[in-house]
């Protein structure tokens, strides 16, 4: 394969992916496709934005014109799909842009690799990002596997499940080869604090209140987005076309736990006294619908490609909460702006 075609690649994760295939696969042309929605920004990548086999296309992916023609321009023949709106949060006061980028923008993209591609299927890819969301939720006990019916119940993950269910159809019906992943909860650099843990991590530096859904006793299964992006490069080149893969960390934490946690990381990191961040957690008003667990069971891609997570949860905090730390200047230039407004419609009153 020579031309991959990588959506979503300014956010956080699809960065984390661009700059390890950029890096390892020098003979591999990558164009990154992302219209820099505000999860999107490229000072993610300004370490790899000069190098000879990286592209950067400012196209939206629900734009058809301009994504057959990068389709056609580039000879796109391989693309992995992670562009899309991505919180939950967000999906409860606007439905409408998650049905339109994550559905439509997928069906855009199906569409040009059909067209790019005719018949001829030799070497082609279309693998497809999705998250463990897609399958509901948990009680207390089980984990998700790669056969747990879906049963998507946020706006969120139920257009994540209609692009998979699309994605699928393509593979079926007109033998499109896909590949799809389904991944829990990551965290790292560059995540935009909108969610849980860089949001925790910014506002104990600010001094401001944590906010703790209900009772902070749902459940997250997180991996380390490095890990994560070292799942898709073994999917991307191993992984059985028609077929899905659950990725996970086996991980879990209690919401109101990691809080903590986090809290004692940061009272180390920033010379306060023990117990100085926890008086700032503060108990809001729940998520509507919120999801109790997740959990993942990742023995399919363990036991037929190879792939474990590398990096311990002690570990992926440490450098994370340092990453923070020491970028305070990406953390306020997204926190300024747009984000302003939709921290305050969210958290005010809460
Ligand atoms: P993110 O919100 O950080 O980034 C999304 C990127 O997509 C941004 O750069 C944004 O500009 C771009 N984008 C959004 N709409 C677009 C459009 N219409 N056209 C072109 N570009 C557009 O998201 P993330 O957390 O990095 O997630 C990436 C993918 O991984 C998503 O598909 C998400 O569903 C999936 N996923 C995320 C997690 C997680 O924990 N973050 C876990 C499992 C799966
Ligand atoms: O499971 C994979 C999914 O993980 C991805 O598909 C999504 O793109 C990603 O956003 C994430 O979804 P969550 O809703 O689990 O992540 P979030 O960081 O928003 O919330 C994590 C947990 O923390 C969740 O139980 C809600 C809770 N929470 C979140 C925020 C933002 C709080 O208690 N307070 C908060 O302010």
């Amino acid at each position: 394969m020579k031309n991959l075609l990588i959506t979503g690649g300014a956010g956080f994760i699809g960065s984390h992916l661009v700059r390890r295939f950029v890096t390892k696969y020098p003979k591999i042309n990558i164009i990154n496709m992302d219209c820099l929605t505000y999860a999107g920004n490229l000072n993610n990548l300004k370490d790899v934005e000069s190098q000879p086999n990286y592209r950067f296309v400012k196209v939206n992916i629900c734009d058809e014109e301009a994504v057959n023609q990068v389709f056609a321009e580039h000879k796109i023949d391989g693309v992995i799909h992670l562009a899309a709106e991505s919180h939950v949060d967000r999906s409860i006061t606007d439905p409408m842009s998650f049905i339109k980028t994550n559905i439509e923008g997928t069906v855009v993209l199906l569409n040009a690799a059909r067209k790019q591609w005719g018949n001829n299927f030799e070497n082609k890819l279309f693998y497809h990002i999705s998250t463990d969301e897609v399958y509901g939720s948990l009680g207390d006990e089980g984990l998700f596997t790669e056969s747990t019916p879906y049963d998507p119940r946020s706006p969120y993950s139920a257009s994540k499940a209609s692009a998979d269910f699309l994605v699928r159809a393509y593979h079926h019906t007109y033998n499109l080869p896909v590949v799809i992943s389904n991944c829990s909860n990551n965290y790292g650099s560059h995540q935009f604090p909108e969610k849980l843990i860089p949001l925790i991590i910014s506002n104990i530096k600010q001094n401001k209140a944590l906010p703790v859904y209900g009772k902070g006793l749902n459940v997250r299964d997180w991996l380390y987005v490095e890990d994560h992006a070292a799942a898709i490069d073994t999917i991307f080149h191993k992984g059985k076309l028609g077929e899905t893969y659950n990725i996970g960390g086996n991980n879990e934490w209690k919401n109101i736990d990691l809080v903590k946690l986090l809290c004692r990381i940061m009272d180390e990191k920033l010379g306060r006294n023990v117990g100085e961040s926890e008086k700032l957690i503060t108990f809001v008003t729940d998520r509507a619908g919120h999801d109790l667990r997740y959990a993942i069971d990742s023995s399919k891609i363990t036991n037929g490609l190879g792939w474990s997570p590398q990096v311990s949860f002690e570990e992926g905090l440490e450098k994370t909460v340092s990453w923070y730390l020491a970028n305070s200047q990406w953390v306020s230039e997204v926190i300024s702006g747009e984000y302003a407004n939709y921290y305050k419609q969210q958290y005010e009153n809460r």
